[in-house]
């Protein structure tokens, strides 16, 4: 690992790791998909004093995003940090909202409004089918540097009307494909989590943390 071999010490006996998110549906996602690790899992309410803001996302893309987010916390904390970034994107909409999913048609809009505005969309546009997909990036910072990435995606489709009260966000109006046509949030933290594109990118850190240096109790592959 060259350069950052110090770093994945301090990540393998500190055993800590803050998900450096203000959106607790990922989080609760994120501490049932990293749980197995053992690791003492902090998020965002449990830090003491004034809580960290949220950095801009200035990045071009996901992964960009996902580093920007670790680096931020990192440094406001000096815990090793997760950062996520996320977002549905949308065929009839050449692939918006994308890296903006969280701020389109405004931060604090409703998702019942946003959802319902993205199906009148697709409506609209059908002729350009009705794809979607879920992408997910996420970045670990140690020390001020990043020392592992990875994505995940989910292919789907923008249902017709939303259904479902699981998950969050874009989850009611999101059916993925190869499943029995319920949309994501008419599935179970488990059910959504072996599929999702969040799953799928937090996959590949389980198999990071096996191979860092030193022990890790309750690491299983
Ligand atoms: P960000 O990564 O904090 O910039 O925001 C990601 C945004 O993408 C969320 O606020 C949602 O709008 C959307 N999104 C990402 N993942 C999911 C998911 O698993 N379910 C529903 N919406 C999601």
């Amino acid at each position: 690992m060259g350069d950052a071999a110090p770093a994945l010490v301090v990540l393998a006996a500190g055993r800590r790791l803050l998900l450096g998110t203000g959106n607790f549906g990922k989080v609760r996602e994120m501490r049932a998909a990293l749980k197995p690790l053992g690791l003492e899992l902090l998020d965002l309410r449990q830090l003491h004093g004034a809580r960290p803001r949220e950095p801009e996302e200035t990045g071009a893309g996901f992964l960009a995003n996902a580093g920007i987010k670790a680096l931020h916390y990192e440094r406001a904390t000096g815990i090793p940090s997760l950062g996520e970034d996320s977002g549905l994107e949308v065929d009839a909409l050449d692939g918006s909202p994308g890296v903006r999913s969280a701020r389109w048609l405004g931060k604090d809009t409703p998702y019942e409004e946003k959802n319902h505005h993205l199906i009148d969309l697709v409506n609209a546009g059908e002729a350009r089918g009705r794809g979607a997909r879920y992408r997910s990036a996420v970045a670990i910072a140690v020390e001020g540097r990043i020392v592992f990435r990875s994505t995940g995606t989910v292919e789907g489709r923008i249902a017709r009307a939303p259904r479902g009260t699981g998950g969050f966000g874009y989850d009611p109006v999101f059916v993925p494909l190869d499943l029995d046509g319920r949309t994501m949030a008419e599935l179970g933290l488990a059910e959504k989590q072996a599929i999702s594109h969040r799953g799928r990118a937090l996959d590949p850190v389980r198999r990071f943390f096996a191979g860092l240096p030193g022990e890790l109790d309750g690491v299983s592959g």
